[in-house]
């Protein structure tokens, strides 16, 4: 028993070459227990449909609890003969209840509808796995921001200073597109709900089997409408694979922040020691290694998702050999977020930050310049005079040297008459967040809102 699944029309076996090209085991061995899986309910199908006695359904789904438990403990595994999981898994059952019960299991079915059945099983479980972790980063996030609810940071846009928020509002910032991703890994597995099983090699079965008996026992939501469709098309493939990469793009733009925020210059936080890696030369060194990982994941979950997509463009239905690329990618990309998801929660949920430093560096670069115009308007300067005014006050205070809170009574004046020494109320960090106070915005009472909204979408998940 070879496990190989054709050949009658052969006078001769594959090159060596070609059955090194054509094989697949070593990545989608991952597949076998889906397949085992399928293979049951298929067994059963072909039961209902009279192929199979009673006596040999039962001593076929025995066979395939023994292969289960084989592969599992790794006392079965794929042989150098074996092109892919499904051969190798017919030599494994045949093995155990000979050929002429093992022999009848692959009736009605084709390896191009029981791949794309067990790829969209194995995806929608990782894309779970991947989900729980993307919750813990959030949680991470969360709970920072709950504990440091006063703290202020200097807002950038540009990485220019730009206004002084709450760092609550900032970490919380990083936690909003996350929750967007789990939505998304939700609303995938809505078409990835869908099962091939039954469509054959490309055109369905003549064998009477009912697929939607064989997707009700694997947990899909429906068998496919259309059969040529479902063994061909991977666009729940390519889903997927972009989901996964605008995670690690977001992931990413955080990584960004904390390899910025922990340079001297800069000096915002610390990293832990358990989350962080030292040089074999510098003996000073402590780098942020997990973000910089992450940074660089990115790029290769980018990959990925073009890869995929590059391999789909411009295939003539229905299933063609290409397909079998489809797979490494998304293994690939579950797997580095798996390594990498829960690094970053340990990362973020470690992080000492430096809220002293992020205060006094809050109102630097004279981001309170627009609290100024905003006052002005409030006293019915019209907001074009008003910007310029407050452009002029941050002219004289860096020709002076000085922050725009020691700018003189005088020369607010001689500025713009409007500008009394009330103005004065706003030039403050604390109430020029405060003042931000609609929906949305970085104010205290708003910060709080948006922390909870959070941690409730989080448990919705
Ligand atoms: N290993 C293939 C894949 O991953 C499935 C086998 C289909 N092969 C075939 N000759 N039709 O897509």
């Amino acid at each position: 028993n070879t496990g190989a699944l054709w050949g009658g029309r052969f006078a001769s076996g594959p090159a060596a070459a070609m059955a090194a090209l054509s094989k697949s085991t070593h990545f989608d061995w991952v597949l076998a227990p889906y397949d085992i899986r399928a293979s049951k309910a298929h067994a059963r199908v072909l039961n209902s449909a009279g192929l199979l006695t009673d006596a040999d359904l039962i001593s076929m789904l025995d066979g395939l609890d023994r292969l289960a438990r084989d592969v599992e403990s790794g006392e079965f595994a794929p042989a150098e003969s074996d092109e892919d999981v499904h051969g190798a898994l017919e030599r494994g059952l045949i093995d155990r209840v000979g050929a002429e019960l093992g022999g009848r299991l692959r009736a009605g079915r084709s390896r191009n509808d029981q791949v794309a059945t067990l790829f969209r099983m194995w995806l929608r479980d990782a894309v779970r796995r991947v989900a729980g972790g993307v919750l813990d980063v959030v949680d991470a996030l969360a709970t920072q921001a709950a504990a440091h609810p006063d703290a202020v940071m200097p807002g950038k846009t540009h990485l220019q200073a730009a206004q002084p928020v709450l760092l609550a509002h900032h970490l919380l910032a990083h936690a909003h597109p996350l929750l967007r991703d789990i939505a998304r890994l939700q609303d995938f597995d809505k078409r990835a709900a869908i099962s091939p099983y039954g469509s054959g090699a490309l055109a369905g079965s003549s064998l009477g089997l009912d697929p939607d008996a064989i997707a009700a026992e694997l947990k899909f939501d429906a068998a496919a409408d259309n059969s040529i469709d479902a063994t061909s098309s991977r666009d729940f493939a390519a889903e997927a694979a972009f989901v996964l990469a605008m995670i690690a793009v977001d992931l990413s733009r955080m990584a960004e922040e904390v390899i910025i925020w922990s340079t001297p210059e800069f000096r915002y936080v610390t990293l832990a020691d358990a989350w962080s890696t030292g040089s074999s030369i510098m003996p000073q060194k402590k780098n942020p290694d997990v973000s910089e990982l992450t940074r660089g994941k990115a790029g290769r979950l980018i990959g990925n998702l073009t890869g995929l997509l590059a391999t789909l463009k411009a295939q003539p239905l229905a299933y063609n050999r290409d397909l079998q690329e489809d797979k490494e990618p998304l293994f690939d990309s579950v797997a580095q977020l798996e390594l990498l998801l829960p690094a970053i929660a340990g990362l973020v949920s470690t992080l000492t930050f430096h809220t002293d430093r992020m205060a006094e560096l809050a109102p630097a670069g004279f981001t309170l310049a627009t609290d100024i115009a905003e006052w002005l308007v409030r006293n019915g300067v019209p907001f074009r005079v008003a910007h310029e005014a407050a452009g002029a006050c941050v002219r004289q205070a860096e020709s002076r040297g000085v922050g725009l809170d020691e700018l003189t009574d005088e020369e607010f004046a001689s500025i713009d008459p409007a500008l009394t020494p009330d103005v004065r109320a706003v030039l403050t960090v604390a109430g020029s967040i405060a003042s931000r106070d609609a929906r949305g915005g970085t104010a205290g009472i708003q910060v709080a809102k948006q922390l909870g909204g959070v941690r409730e979408t989080a448990v919705a998940h």
